[in-house]
């Protein structure tokens, strides 16, 4: 498995993410993604839509915006429970989550040996003087406060008079916009239970500890569904909800394997009575070997009628539905299955990192699903000192792109920008020849034909320029690299 730092690496040296606002000493918190990152965003909650929204009849989509009624947090319950314990140093003021802090390697001047400053891994005493950590975790002298409740929604005022009754937040998840806009859908829609509502949006948290890459940051987008099930209604003999909230499970480990993640990289984790929120019948996390361990890639919550009662309550509204079959009306059961896009981009990253070995040389490739890689199409001349060829490939490269990410590379030579397309894990190059069109010095006719060459075998085909869009119509689409070679033929 790759390691963060290594990944960080990549990702700033390739495009694909920056820290954001770097050239004034950056934010901790906060990442922009450059342009490869952007277009794996893109892609990934593109095929998230399609797969979970678009194909399905049973699903909608909705965009709610991200301010919201001041109410709204106060019905979900964040104003009042959305709180993590924290500790300040009172010397170095740094500040830390209470329930993580045995989970910090801590700094120890150590009395044993004369003052010696050491760091000691998490939740270990000092082996010369046994001590176990009292002070400060970062600078080992300050004493920390007694824990606080320290709310993580990001307060702001809507309006130009910055008072009290202007005060709203900014969302720290998306489902609250689904669940306030439910009777409007439902009716809009004309839909009948169950049916799922899907969002994709930015989502803002006050985080104490942000931290490892894009994992945990203060701004991040999330990709919700709300699928409302009727609480009264039985699938096989057992409660709809409890059938569904099994169904979206498995088609959410299924979705991630589907699009590359190994198998051995994935597990649940079922929360432990303790651990479920108030709202919760039953959690499923799904959690994913990110290089620093096992760690919660999305959340599959059963969050029974809670929201929409508890916006009842505070609205005034009757959020229910009516069971034409038996007469009555019902608050809707919701299965919630709820991720990260930048948790899912982390996980797609790490886990189509490889390095490999190709004639003696270490090859670095990213083996990303081909229609998650940010570039689908890689179009290189072989030679950029002839114009008829450099033209080709320009034309080539324009034509593809009405249909495919491609890109045109003539910025070194042919085995240098294959490797280049590799690390940033475009599955296909193109490569436009001498052959491809003509040398009339000597007398040799244009063939048209161009080398496509595949990422993960590197074997290379030669087909007809005006076959490509068709070509890789077919390979972005699913079809197998070896079932295409055997039609074209190995060049
Ligand atoms: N509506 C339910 C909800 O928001 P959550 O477990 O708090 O549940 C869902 O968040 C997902 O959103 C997480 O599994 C994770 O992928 C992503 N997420 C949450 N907090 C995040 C943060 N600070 N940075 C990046 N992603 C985050």
């Amino acid at each position: 498995m790759i390691s963060m730092d290594t990944l960080v690496s990549l990702c700033k040296r390739r495009g694909f993410v920056f820290q954001s606002s770097e050239i004034y000493g950056g934010t901790g918190s906060c990442w922009d993604y450059g342009p490869l990152g952007v277009e794996l965003k893109n892609k990934i909650k593109r095929v998230w839509w399609r797969d979970f929204v678009q194909q399905r009849s049973d699903m909608v989509g909705l965009d709610a915006s991200i301010l919201m009624h001041s109410m709204v947090w106060k019905a979900s319950g964040h104003v009042d429970h959305f709180t993590d314990p924290m500790v300040d140093c009172r010397e170095c003021r740094h500040r830390f989550r209470a329930d993580q802090l045995e989970e910090t390697p801590w700094v120890h001047y150590c009395p044993a040996t004369k003052g010696n400053k050491f760091t000691i891994p998490a939740g270990e005493a000092c082996t010369h003087c046994g001590a176990p950590r009292t002070l400060c975790p970062d600078c080992g002298k300050g004493e920390l406060t007694p824990p606080r409740q320290f709310n993580l929604m990001f307060k702001t005022f809507m309006g130009p008079v910055e008072e009290d009754a202007a005060v709203t937040y900014l969302r720290p998840e998306t489902a609250q916009g689904i669940f306030v806009n439910f009777e409007n859908v439902q009716q809009s829609m004309r839909r009948k239970l169950p049916f799922g509502i899907g969002q994709i949006g930015k989502a803002f948290r006050n985080e104490i500890t942000p931290g490892n890459f894009i994992f945990r940051t203060r701004e991040f987008e999330q990709m919700e569904i709300e699928y409302f099930v009727n609480p009264h209604d039985t699938v096989e003999g057992r409660p709809a909800d409890e059938h569904w909230h099994d169904r979206w499970i498995e088609d959410c480990l299924a979705w991630f394997q589907r699009y590359g993640l190994q198998a051995e990289n994935l597990r649940l984790h079922e929360h432990e009575r303790g651990e479920l929120a108030h709202y919760s019948k039953r959690t499923a996390d799904l959690q994913y070997r990110f290089p620093i361990g096992w760690s919660e890639l999305m959340g599959i919550a059963n969050r029974t009628d809670f929201d929409l009662k508890q916006h009842a309550k505070f609205s005034g509204k009757t959020l229910t539905y009516f069971d034409e079959e038996r007469k009555e009306h019902v608050v809707p059961y919701v299965i919630e299955p709820s991720a990260g896009v930048d948790r899912a981009l982390l996980a797609f990253l790490a886990d189509a990192y490889r390095e490999e070995e190709v004639r003696g040389e270490k090859r670095v490739v990213l083996r990303f699903h081909p229609e998650l890689a940010p570039v689908s199409v890689a179009v290189l001349p072989l030679l950029k000192k002839r114009d008829d060829i450099v033209r080709t490939a320009h034309a080539i490269r324009d034509e593809l792109s009405r249909h495919f990410t491609a890109v045109y590379d003539d910025t070194a030579a042919i085995g240098r920008l294959y490797r280049r397309q590799d690390e940033v894990g475009t599955p296909y190059c193109v490569t436009v020849d001498v052959q491809t069109v003509g040398d009339t010095d000597r007398g040799e006719p244009a063939d048209g034909k161009v080398t496509i060459r595949d990422r993960d075998s590197m074997e290379q085909i030669r087909v007809p320029a005006s076959r490509l869009v068709a070509v890789f119509g077919d390979l972005l689409g699913g079809e197998r690299w070896a079932d295409v070679a055997a039609q074209t033929g190995r060049g």
